[in-house]
């Protein structure tokens, strides 16, 4: 296997508080390939967008990196400087967050916008400039004649793709993408998704995707994380996670989508909501959900344990590990 892209090591991100911090990604592990798909799920709040922010060293108080590494291309990005990140971001690795759709400019055209990011990277000569941005712009199907549109002229897939556009604009290795497609309609949706894995494969960048649809994450990852509670619950290669999920959470979330196994219905096999991260629950932090409950669930956090090629954190998996010790 080669050297990987990204590896995140014990992640962790607090959100101080007067009265107590919030942990809402705690200690969180895991690597990407170069090239490679990654697709993180779970439930609203159980972390993914801090995560996301942690990586990219986007956080802004109250969030604090408390620990943990993000080593890319083997340099830790949490050591750097702000202005040695500002030259990386986007040149190396972009991101479009979940708000996307507003945070382009609306007083200023996308030729505007895309060139103030190119000149901030040293690229001076207006022509090619303007190339560039007609030629990302076309990679993601918008005409160029749309460099002279304001954001307000665009449809909202249109808005979309054009920050994807612009995330591309440097042609990174990594492209962090927080629910992209999520305020787009189901046929706009799909599209897009098939045009960001055409890319993907056209162009090699590696892809860190964020997005609570499940059907989304079977269809274009190469592996998937699905995080509980700040926690990474099970991480596995697709077809691992979708054939033989391990964790109840990723059981539950699977038999909530209508694609994967039979009819839709909410979250039915999971009663309640995830935890208020302020006071997570005793041990396992699923056990107060779990249909596999045990009674030494609510006493002992399981530690994540390799099973296969997934790693899951739950006490069921826990004698497998002791066998072979
Ligand atoms: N500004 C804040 N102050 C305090 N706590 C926060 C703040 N923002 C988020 N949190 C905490 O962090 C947790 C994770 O939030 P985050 O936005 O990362 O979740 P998410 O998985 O991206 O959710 P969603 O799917 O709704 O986008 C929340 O449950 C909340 O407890
Ligand atoms: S450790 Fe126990 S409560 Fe947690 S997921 Fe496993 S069986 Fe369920
Ligand atoms: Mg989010």
């Amino acid at each position: 296997m080669s050297q990987p892209l990204l590896e995140v090591g014990g992640l962790t991100v607090d959100y101080i508080g007067d009265n107590a911090d919030v942990r809402a990604v705690d200690d969180v592990t895991f690597s990407l390939q170069p090239g490679e798909f990654l697709g993180v799920v779970g439930e609203s709040g159980c972390g993914k967008s801090t995560m996301l922010f942690a990586i990219a060293q986007l956080l802004s108080p109250p969030a604090e990196l408390t620990a943990g590494t993000v080593l890319f291309r083997g340099t830790d990005l949490v050591r750097l400087g702000e202005g040695t990140l500002r030259s990386v971001r986007w040149r190396d690795f972009s991101v479009v967050m979940q708000s996307a759709m507003n945070a382009l400019n609306p007083m200023k055209s996308i030729a505007a916008q895309f060139a103030d990011t190119m000149r901030a990277h040293g690229m001076r000569n207006d022509d090619t400039v303007r190339d560039r941005s007609a030629e990302v712009l076309r990679l993601v199907g918008i005409d160029s004649v749309h460099l002279d549109s304001y954001p307000h002229q665009l449809s909202g897939g249109m808005r979309q793709r054009a920050m994807i556009a612009m995330a591309l604009l440097f042609t990174p290795q990594l492209v962090i993408m927080d629910e992209p497609t999520s305020a787009l309609d189901v046929v706009a949706q799909r599209s897009l998704m098939t045009q960001i894995k055409e890319l993907q494969r056209e162009l090699g960048f590696a892809v860190l995707f964020v997005t609570h649809d499940m059907s989304v994450v079977g269809r274009y990852s190469d592996r998937v994380m699905v995080m509980y509670a700040g926690q990474v619950a099970e991480i596995g290669s697709t077809d691992s996670v979708f054939g033989s999920p391990l964790h109840p959470y990723t059981r539950g979330l699977l038999d909530a989508f209508p694609s994967i196994r039979g009819p839709r219905r909410t979250l039915a096999g999971i009663p309640g909501s995830p935890p208020d991260l302020a006071r997570p629950p005793s041990g396992c932090r699923f056990h107060p959900r779990c249909p596999a409950v045990m009674p030494r669930c609510s006493v002992d956090a399981p530690e994540l344990f390799h099973i296969g090629d997934s790693d899951v954190r739950c006490l069921l998996y826990q004698q497998p590990l002791e066998d072979t010790a």
